[in-house]
């Protein structure tokens, strides 16, 4: 199968305006800027892996869940940590059997690259990088632009072209840093809040840029480095609602707009309850529709939730099923590229160490890995989609 339009030509150049109406700014970087990836044109199902995969996509053991994907032309990726990579052997082993995806957990995001203005540091995420290499892994770097992650010194800049500098020379040099092995980067995350408007984020990019920041960011990106696919990642859309509207938006505008976005990524930090692999498909569809790339980005399935009854069999039972569920919504898209898992083990999970008033008490033992390392039936029912089975 081939890719739709948007995807198969991303060289054509045609430049339409913002609905809105495009600001003097976005309409002269939109100008300026260069050619777009040719995302690999290849097919999803069968075939070979989209996108450039330098770090290689070759990645693990026989029997994994790499294999399993790689068979459908997807990635199956996890989030790292580098202390833990360095430290747990057992940890190591599973990262580099189970996946050929890697992503940074923390180490790429503004904070631990450029923690002070124009001191970069890149040792942790380089660690990341060269441990996928090593084992035959492509790379997804995250993220360039977000609200949070964001140092002190970029909230207390109070101008426009202070922003706008920071942002630019934080993109440049982080993206060129990494130029030929990053595979795609998440640009943009998180712009959207969760009232019932999905109102911009309070940031200092919005504050001080507007909306087109956005667009600034994706282009400043692809002019770094051409040939890495660029996507838009977000929670909270993966069922029908107001920020879901907000991203279609947002990509319809980005599109009309001529702006270099290659894909979508659904993060899909869920409950046992909601949503829905149905509501999951059609979210994606809602983006594909458009020629964009898709992917599940940061999946983790919680265990736990405020007055919680069921008991732990039943509820590991349903974990299985929801993983099963929601990656088969990523399997019967065929522009649905790859799915990354929110960390290997529930013994470093994001929800067992830390606490969230959202996701209330744990334990949430939300991933395919039991703290001792013991494939849990999550595990199970996901290579078993990813098979086809
Ligand atoms: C989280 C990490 O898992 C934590 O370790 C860190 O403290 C905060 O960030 N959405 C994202 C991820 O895009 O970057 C977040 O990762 C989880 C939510």
């Amino acid at each position: 199968m081939s890719l739709p339009p948007r995807v198969a030509s991303l060289g054509a150049v045609s430049l339409f305006l913002f609905g809105s109406g495009l600001s003097a700014c976005s309409e002269s970087i939109l100008n300026n800027r260069a050619a777009p990836a040719t995302g690999g044109g290849a097919a999803v199902d069968g075939g070979p892996i989209p996108g450039p995969v330098a770090g290689g996509a070759g990645g693990g053991g026989s029997g994994s869940l790499a294999a399993a994907a790689k068979a459908s032309g997807r990635l199956f990726g996890a989030a790292l940590n580098a202390g833990h990579l360095s430290k747990d052997a057992s940890y190591k082993a599973i990262a580099a059997r189970e996946f050929n995806y890697a992503v940074a957990e923390w180490e790429m995001k503004w904070d631990p690259t450029e923690k002070t203005d124009d001191v970069y540091n890149f040792t942790l995420g380089d660690q990341i990088a060269d441990f996928a290499e090593e084992n035959g892994m492509a790379i997804k770097g995250h993220t360039l632009v977000w609200y949070q992650a964001t140092p002190a010194w970029v909230k207390a800049l109070s101008t426009p072209d202070a922003v706008r500098t920071a942002m630019n020379e934080h993109i440049d040099t982080v993206v060129e840093h990494y130029k030929g092995r990053i595979r795609c980067w998440d640009v943009v995350n998180e712009a959207f809040d969760d009232t019932p408007s999905a109102a911009h984020r309070d940031s200092p990019f919005f504050n001080q840029l507007g909306e087109d920041y956005i667009a600034e960011a994706f282009v400043r990106a692809r002019a770094v480095d051409p040939d890495a696919l660029l996507f838009y990642n977000d929670y909270g859309i993966e069922s029908p609602g107001p920020k879901l509207d907000a991203v279609v938006d947002l990509v319809e505008k980005l599109l009309a707009a001529d702006v270099p976005i290659d894909g979508v990524g659904f993060q899909t930090h869920v409950s046992l309850d909601f949503p829905s692999g149905v509501q999951l498909a059609g979210a994606m569809k809602r983006i594909t529709d458009l020629g964009l790339m898709v992917n599940i980005s940061e999946i983790d399935v919680r265990l736990g939730k405020n007055g919680e009854t069921r008991d732990m069999p039943t509820r590991l039972d349903l974990q299985a099923k929801r993983y099963a569920d929601l990656v088969g919504a990523c399997m019967g898209n065929e522009l649905c590229e790859s799915i990354t898992v929110w960390g290997v083990t529930d013994q470093y999970s994001w929800l067992n160490v830390q606490d969230f008033d959202w996701a209330g008490p744990g334990p949430h033992d939300p991933l395919l890995f039991s703290s001792t390392y013991e494939k849990k039936a999550a595990y199970d029912s996901t290579l078993a989609v990813l098979l086809g089975e």
